[in-house]
């Protein structure tokens, strides 16, 4: 069995929550895409709350792996403190497998990072996210498996230094990543090992951001750098994965960091509502996030997309004690009214068209599955479960 999650909006969805929950059925939870820019949070129980950005998202239990696959760009640094907590706050560590091809993410990575994104706002995460992936197609990158051999390493250092000096005009400074590979080691597995490892294995694959951050199919170019929607899996392990079921994470409401456009956005006293009720800082960056109503064109997109073929919604909750509750059904663009988008850009020029839902107290409430059926009905994908509350477990699958 091999399953995917990803977001189906602009991330933030809870993803890391569910896959937490939903990873006590398999054997690995692998990362298949992204870098530190994702922030996953996962509350155990009122003692135990992680917020991982590399490692995957798991479910206490005896024995699970987690793997950290070759399409994902690693900060050496990050993942160091993040197992180094880990080990602090439970008692089994899960066994832990991290590509040798995976690039690694430097510091010149995040000045350049933040320098682009001076002049090209994208709102990034300055997590050097976009500068690894960058110089990975560029053929500049530098891989975990390169720093075994001090020597080559020193040559393709002083080669890449060269590059930098004379077309970026900043120097190279590599910084001593040694600390943290000697740490690392045990876990370095090269990729064709992870490959064989996981062929017969019950194994869940993790996405990061979303697919409306995704770097083809998401808002170009206010996008991640890696292909994080379900099509990453094959080239973010190396190997064309046959996936059984696709499960899309998708929220009651719409939240965006960053930039880009965002039809259903919400300004002033009622944004800052529904921030404060749903929390909606970044885990990453501590940004606050944009918000705004559920957007129900943009999520038939992402599912036709990414071939999401079931559906978990997030944080209906946060919308107890709403009278009513408005969800985009269409848009007009250009003076003309329309309820599906062949190309995403088309959204710049949307203004939504809502229709208004009976509101619930609690997601007991008969409102509440009208709200769920109203979604089913106009995408077209059943909803699994919902999640209705932060805790890993408060979860209810249908
Ligand atoms: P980057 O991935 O840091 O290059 O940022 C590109 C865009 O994706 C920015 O709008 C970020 O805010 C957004 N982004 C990146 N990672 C996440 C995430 O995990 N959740 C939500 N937004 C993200
Ligand atoms: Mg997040």
């Amino acid at each position: 069995m091999k399953d995917v999650i990803v977001g189906l909006q602009w991330g933030d969805e809870g993803k890391g929550k569910v896959v937490a929950f939903f990873s006590q059925f398999y054997d690995a939870v692998v990362r298949y895409s992204g870098g530190s820019n994702a922030g996953h949070t996962i509350e155990y129980n009122d003692e135990i709350k992680i917020v991982n950005h590399l490692l995957p998202s798991f479910y206490i239990k005896k024995s699970i792996e987690l793997i950290i696959s070759a399409g994902v760009v690693v900060d050496l640094e990050i993942l160091y403190n993040e197992i180094e907590n880990l080990k602090n706050k439970i008692e089994i560590l899960p066994e832990i497998k991290i590509s040798n091809l995976s690039h690694i993410v430097l510091p010149v990575h995040k000045k350049l990072d933040e320098k682009y994104d001076s002049v090209n706002k994208i709102g990034t995460t300055k997590r050097g996210i976009g500068p690894a992936f960058a110089d990975r197609v560029n053929r500049l990158g530098i891989r975990i498996k390169d720093l075994e051999n001090e020597k080559k390493l020193q040559k393709k250092v002083e080669r890449i230094s060269a590059i930098y000096e004379k077309i970026f005009g900043i120097t190279f400074d590599f910084n001593d990543l040694k600390k943290f590979y000697n740490y690392l080691k045990p876990y370095i597995t090269s990729q064709l090992e992870i490959i064989e490892d996981i062929k017969n294995k019950k194994v869940l694959f993790e996405g990061t951001q979303a697919v409306l951050l995704d770097l083809d199919m998401g808002t170009y170019p206010y996008v991640t750098g890696s292909n994080c929607s379900t099509s990453g899996v094959h080239s973010g392990i190396g190997f064309p994965v046959k996936l059984d079921n696709l499960l899309g994470v998708f929220k009651a409401y719409l939240t965006r960091v960053g930039n880009g456009p965002f039809p259903t956005e919400l300004t002033g006293e009622e944004a800052e509502l529904l921030r404060n009720k749903g929390k909606e800082f970044g885990a990453t960056t501590g940004r606050p996030r944009r918000v705004g109503w559920l957007d129900l064109v943009l999520l038939k997109y992402a599912i036709s997309v990414s071939g999401v073929n079931e559906m978990i919604m997030t944080k209906g909750d946060i919308l107890n004690g709403l009278e009513k509750i408005p969800v985009c059904i269409g848009y007009k663009i250009n003076g003309k009214f329309v309820d599906k988008i062949l190309d995403i850009e088309e959204i710049e020029e949307a203004e939504p068209i809502y229709t208004y839902l009976d509101g619930w107290h609690d997601v007991k409430d008969y409102t509440f599955k009208k709200y769920i059926a109203f979604i089913e009905d106009f995408v077209g994908v059943k909803i699994k479960g919902f999640s209705f509350g932060p805790k890993v477990d408060q979860i209810k699958i249908f």
